[in-house]
């Protein structure tokens, strides 16, 4: 709980969440880990509860909800299944938001409604074989020609690449500039010269596809620009800002997950003649992991908090996914260890939590790139002087 009282409303979004996500996704998330079959079915379900576009106004088919509820919900997928967590995450918290945030009247009321019914699932390509912690080294281009662009390049490790409806897509319009160079587009899937490439085979996540995207001359309507020329990098940043919250939050759901079945298995498990959980070293890391998940969620909430007074909350969710996913990978690993050999088994899903949390660490920006978004808040905060 956070250091404020959650409403009614978010109470019961956290709820009506936990109830289905234990009983839908927990169920098939062993099975989806080894045939790595995308969710597709589940995000239908999971578009008709309103989980696909949580924090889109009605008007363009969305919920209105505020980010304490969305970070609740995602918190509750992530505890069932890793997978779908991630898919959820681009979908909401970068696509639908920057097309709410930068998209025309014409885009929002194109695309919005179908993301939110999850008719369609949303990706995002910023990163490239060669540019991923600086995406401003990107060499994917858009060249305008007539009324429309042709962008050529390639993009790496894009989630729902294979499953997207849509991808917003960053290019260089503009060689001669940094920054202000990249443009970011709306490419549907299906487009002449889309190309799905390789599709990794993940140590985790592995019911959530990652693929290369390959652009061959693929040509869009100058109209499928996001906001204007020039203003693809605010856009991804701005996109990032919100996402990092959402990986704050996959990472809180996987590591209580890994806590909750860690008592359950040390109350169930003799040695010595009696429970593990009677063991001081074995309590001492329950007190210690259940403290490291409560500050995690506190700074997920306080990123979320900030976001939803449309305060700057860069610094804070970088803070946010920064300490939460590092405590993620220090919780799965000491449950793993609570779970003695049975850890290391596909009898037991800390093997897969373990697994799944690895990457929480490095996508949307590393644990170093947060540090650098971190130590830039406060040495530019000139009150601090
Ligand atoms: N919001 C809005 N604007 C921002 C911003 C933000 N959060 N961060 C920077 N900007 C603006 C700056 O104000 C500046 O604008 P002006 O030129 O007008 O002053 C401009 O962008 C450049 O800023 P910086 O000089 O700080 O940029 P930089 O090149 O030094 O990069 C960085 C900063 C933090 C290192 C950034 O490059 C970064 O976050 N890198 C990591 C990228 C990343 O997270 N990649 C993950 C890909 S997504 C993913 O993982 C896929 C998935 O599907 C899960």
């Amino acid at each position: 709980m956070p250091f404020f009282k959650l409403t009614d409303e978010q109470l019961m979004i956290q709820s009506m969440v936990r109830e289905f996500s234990r009983k839908v996704l927990a169920a098939t998330a062993a099975e989806r880990d080894k045939t790595k079959e995308f969710p597709a079915g589940n995000l239908k379900q999971m578009g008709d509860l309103g989980l696909m576009g949580m924090m889109i106004p009605p008007e363009y088919g969305g919920e209105g909800a505020d980010t304490i509820s969305y970070v609740l919900a995602l918190s509750e997928v992530a505890y069932s299944c890793a997978s779908t967590a991630v898919v959820m995450s681009v979908h909401n918290s970068i696509v639908c938001e920057s097309i709410l945030k930068f998209g025309s009247e014409a885009q929002k009321q194109k695309y919005l409604p179908q993301l939110t019914d999850a008719d369609i699932i949303g990706a995002f390509a910023l990163t490239e074989p060669h540019a991923g912690s600086d995406p401003v080294a990107q060499m994917t281009t858009a060249e305008k020609k007539g009324d429309r662009y042709v962008i050529n390049g390639s993009k790496r490790f894009i989630t729902s690449g294979k499953n997207c409806g849509l991808v917003i897509v960053t290019a260089k319009t503009d060689e001669s500039k940094k920054h202000k160079g990249i443009s970011a587009f709306i490419v549907e899937q299906g487009t002449p010269g889309l190309i799905v490439g390789n599709i990794e085979d993940k140590m985790g996540l592995r019911a959530s596809d990652t693929t290369d995207l390959i652009f061959e001359n693929c040509e869009v309507p100058a109209e499928n620009m996001l906001g204007n020329e020039g203003d693809g990098f605010k856009i991804a940043m701005t996109g990032l800002d919100g996402g990092r919250i959402g990986i704050a939050a996959q990472s809180v759901g996987v590591a209580q997950a890994a806590l909750d079945h860690a008592v359950k298995y040390a109350k169930g498990r003799d040695q010595f003649g009696h429970k593990i959980s009677k063991f001081q070293g074995l309590r001492w890391y329950i007190a210690e992991m259940a403290t490291e998940i409560e500050a995690a969620r506190q700074l997920m909430f306080s990123a979320a908090a900030m976001k939803d007074r449309k305060e700057k909350y860069t610094m804070q969710a970088s803070m946010a996914k920064l300490f939460a996913s590092e405590m993620v990978n220090r919780i799965t690993g000491k449950c793993l260890q609570i779970h003695g050999g049975y850890g290391v088994t596909k009898d037991y899903p800390i093997e897969r939590l373990y697994r799944d949390a690895r990457v929480f660490t490095i996508y949307e920006g590393t644990s170093e790139i947060q540090k650098v978004v971190i130590s830039n808040g406060i040495l530019k905060d000139k009150r601090k002087m």
